[in-house]
């Protein structure tokens, strides 16, 4: 099956899809992006990625080129061109093309970008046996609550975690404190059963998994304290795991090669994993 990816509103074999070499995404990361989770060919939790969407281009003053309903039919005319069953579909709106100068006239045409990626998210061996994940100083700009391509830090952070044969960096910011995954929110559980992570402020990316999981708390009778905590905590915590649209609930195994409680899957993590799979199948 030939891959078909949406360039500016046309679907279009990967092969043919080209944009310019003066594209400000290129030039300058001049960017953001959306990742919906795709389960049984159906997106997850899309409405609040949409609306994120929304908001990450409101702070950039690039204009929402599509409405909410246009953005779930290209979402879902390529799940179905490619025969997406289980992963990811992605979006990256760029300001456009333009001679490159710093800034940018109020009329260009966003470019918009989709593609999916075929992934298992509910079989997997990250959640089977846990991920190793390591720390790494936050080297992000002070609007992180924006989902910018601007990835590089993110990127380092993953490279230097693969290196050592882990599957997440956790960042840390100035004051010792994780702020959160590369790609993923950070929790840890406390002795006395409490959940911990930190409060949306622009410190982090306002995760949407993290939100309906949070949710998900609630609804269980667990106790959710949002406050910062540091890497000496999480290490001796009861419990530690990471939340994405592209991973559910991770459980964490080790951090920085301490292992968390036993350095397997812990009941929380592992409950409120089962529960969000079956909610999003049952959705
Ligand atoms: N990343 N924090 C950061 C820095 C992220 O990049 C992501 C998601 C999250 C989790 O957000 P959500 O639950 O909405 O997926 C938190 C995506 C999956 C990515 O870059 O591929």
């Amino acid at each position: 099956m030939p891959r078909i990816v949406m360039l500016n509103g046309a679907f279009v074999d990967a092969a043919d899809a080209k944009i310019s070499i003066m594209d400000r995404g290129f030039l300058f990361a001049d960017g953001i992006y959306e990742v919906s989770a795709v389960l049984n060919g159906r997106t997850i939790d899309n409405a609040p990625h949409l609306a994120r969407l929304d908001r990450s281009l409101k702070e950039i003053d690039i204009p929402n080129p599509y409405s909410t309903e246009e953005w779930i039919g290209f979402q879902n005319e390529l799940i179905a061109r490619n025969g997406l069953i289980e992963g990811t579909v992605y979006i990256e709106v760029t300001r456009g093309a333009a001679e490159r100068e710093f800034t940018y006239a109020d009329d260009l045409a966003p470019t918009v970008v989709m593609f999916t990626q075929p992934k298992s998210i509910v079989a997997s061996k990250l959640a089977e046996s846990g991920a190793k994940v390591i720390t790494v100083p936050d080297l992000r700009w002070a609007r992180r609550d924006i989902k910018s391509v601007a990835l590089l830090p993110q990127v380092l952070a993953k490279q230097a975690a693969a290196r050592v044969g882990a599957q997440e960096a956790w960042m840390v910011d100035e004051d010792g404190f994780v702020t959160e995954g590369a790609s993923s929110s950070a929790f840890i559980v406390t002795h006395d059963g409490k959940l911990v992570t930190r409060p949306f402020t622009r410190t982090v990316l306002p995760g949407v998994t993290r939100l309906a999981i949070t949710a998900l708390i609630a609804e269980t009778g667990l106790v959710l304290e949002e406050r910062a905590f540091t890497i000496a905590e999480a290490q001796a915590a009861q419990e530690a795991f990471f939340t994405s649209a592209s991973t559910f609930v991770a459980p964490v195994a080790s951090l920085d090669g301490t292992l968390i409680g036993p350095g397997k899957p812990g009941p929380v993590a592992t409950k409120l994993r089962e529960i969000y799979i079956q909610k999003a199948l049952a959705a």
